[in-house]
């Protein structure tokens, strides 16, 4: 039987790409590699002890999205790698330098996300979101992954907060979604910050503005770094944000692009700042700023320390990318949104000592004594736990002397010990750490005791699973 054509050339093509794939690693090989003990270079783990900061991060950023009307969107870590390559720009450091991309068993030619934007945008087509009530605000969050020369606050893996809305080119967009990562940085306890802002045109006005650009700067060529001469050609904006000192230079005295800007983009930006100036935000244009992602159009800002201490790198980026849709191939769709650094926050709330989440604290403490009191703790155990009673314990020890050490190292208010005589009866102690006041109650009743006790003594007690200081 013949092959269906569009088979065989998929068949062919996979051939091909096999066929130019370095050949695979076999496992035996792998195997006798030594054992690394370590992450990957750029790669962190983190920590219990880093958790609270990380929970902190998740129920602000969390919180602000469900008062400001942002659902929540999660894609793949992984997609097809033209997705990336297309839609950030050829020319970017992203996807010149630091896309992790491999060609899967089946021939696709995939990478992991470098950013979040392109991967939303795809799931904004695949799944028709233009139909819902414009704009359609999404917040997403989760892992990205560069090949970049690991620094302080530059990893291969690192986290990012996206908050986006679709469907609406009003500047006040514009102003509530820097608004909103301004209120971000407030409620995680980052006082002082510094809003960039720039508009970098669209298409049209860019044009005349690139063109400009292009000959200033090769009037300079000679005396540009050699990542310059080449962006020179390929990406001339992201001379101007070069940190190299010589390439600094040449750009504070180049063509600046808000003077270059069309009618229609001049009032968008002079619109954004009247809003911004009405909300009293702390920002400051700056001419310079030109992203480091293809797509943008209009606004871009950057959000920064405005401490000279911690200044790791921007805390968050974003811009609008209107024309992002359309040329992947959806509906005209203006956008804007942002990306926050989750590692570069966290070491900012950490240099400026901001409150990170702390969990309730148990005030109960469950205690057993002997064989048939150890496996009647396990169900007693969950018991309260069923009922929203947050306990510790420490079911290996046997010896009563040292668990009532932990509880006393816990604080615990309460500990309640069952022995092999109460588990025997079906009666629980209740022990008064503060006093030691001690009193039998049935282990039926036990639960609602508890609650009572609870309720008088001031005890943290959940509702739902969400903790209550009640
Ligand atoms: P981005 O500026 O490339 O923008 O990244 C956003 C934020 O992620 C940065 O401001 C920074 O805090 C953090 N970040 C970036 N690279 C690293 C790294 N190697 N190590 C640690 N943190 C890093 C974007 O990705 C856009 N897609 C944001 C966006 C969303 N624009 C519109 N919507």
């Amino acid at each position: 039987m013949l092959m269906p054509k569009k088979k065989l050339l998929r068949e062919k093509s996979v051939k091909a790409i096999k066929k130019n794939t370095p050949k695979k690693i076999k496992a035996e090989k792998i195997k006798e590699a030594p054992l690394l003990l370590q992450t990957l270079r750029g790669m962190k783990d983190v920590l219990p002890q880093d958790q609270p900061y990380w929970e902190q991060v998740r129920r602000v950023s969390e919180r602000l999205a469900r008062d400001y009307g942002f659902l929540r969107l999660d894609v793949p870590i992984m997609e097809y790698a033209n997705l990336f390559v297309r839609n950030i720009g050829e020319g970017t450091d992203i996807v010149e330098k630091e896309m992790y991309t491999f060609i899967t068993r089946g021939g696709d030619k995939v990478a992991l996300r470098p950013e979040l934007t392109a991967g939303n945008c795809r799931s904004y087509i695949q799944h028709g979101m233009h139909t819902l009530s414009k704009p359609v605000k999404l917040f997403s969050t989760g892992p990205v992954y560069r090949y970049e020369r690991p620094q302080d606050g530059r990893y291969r893996e690192h986290h990012q907060v996206n908050f986006d809305a679709f469907g609406e080119q009003d500047p006040i967009l514009d102003a509530q979604i820097i608004q909103v990562a301004y209120r971000l940085v407030q409620l995680l306890g980052i006082k002082s910050v510094q809003i960039q802002v720039n508009s970098i045109g669209c298409p049209v006005c860019r044009k005349n503005y690139r063109d400009l650009l292009v000959s200033y700067l090769e009037s300079k060529k000679s005396k540009l770094c050699q990542d310059c001469k080449r962006r020179l050609t390929i990406n001339p904006l992201r001379v101007l944000d070069c940190k190299e000192d010589k390439c600094s230079q040449i750009a504070s005295i180049a063509p600046q692009s808000v003077d270059h800007l069309c009618d229609d983009c001049r009032s968008h930006f002079k619109i954004l700042l009247e809003y911004l100036d009405e909300l009293e935000l702390p920002y400051s244009i700056n001419p310079h700023l030109v992203r480091g992602l293809d797509y943008y159009t209009k606004t871009v800002f950057e959000v920064w320390s405005g401490e000279e201490a911690g200044k790791q790198g921007a805390l968050f980026g974003g811009g609008r990318y209107d024309r992002l849709i359309k040329s992947m191939g959806g509906e005209d769709t203006p956008a804007i949104g942002f990306g926050m650094g989750v590692e570069r926050i966290i070491v900012e709330m950490k240099r400026v000592q901001a409150k990170a989440y702390k969990p309730p604290r148990p005030r109960i403490f469950l205690a057993q004594l002997g064989i048939l009191a150890k496996r009647k703790s396990l169900k007693l155990f969950t018991e309260l736990e069923k009922n929203g009673i947050l306990m510790a314990e420490s079911f290996g020890r046997g010896s009563l002397k040292s668990q009532l050490k932990i509880a006393n190292r816990l604080g615990a208010e309460i500990t309640l010990i069952l022995g092999q005589k109460e588990a025997l009866d079906g009666t629980v102690i209740i022990k008064n750490m503060a006093t030691g006041a001690q009193e039998t109650v049935d282990m039926e009743k036990l639960v609602d005791i508890i609650k009572k006790k609870l309720k008088t003594d001031n005890v943290v007690i959940y509702h739902n699973g969400e903790c209550d200081h009640s």
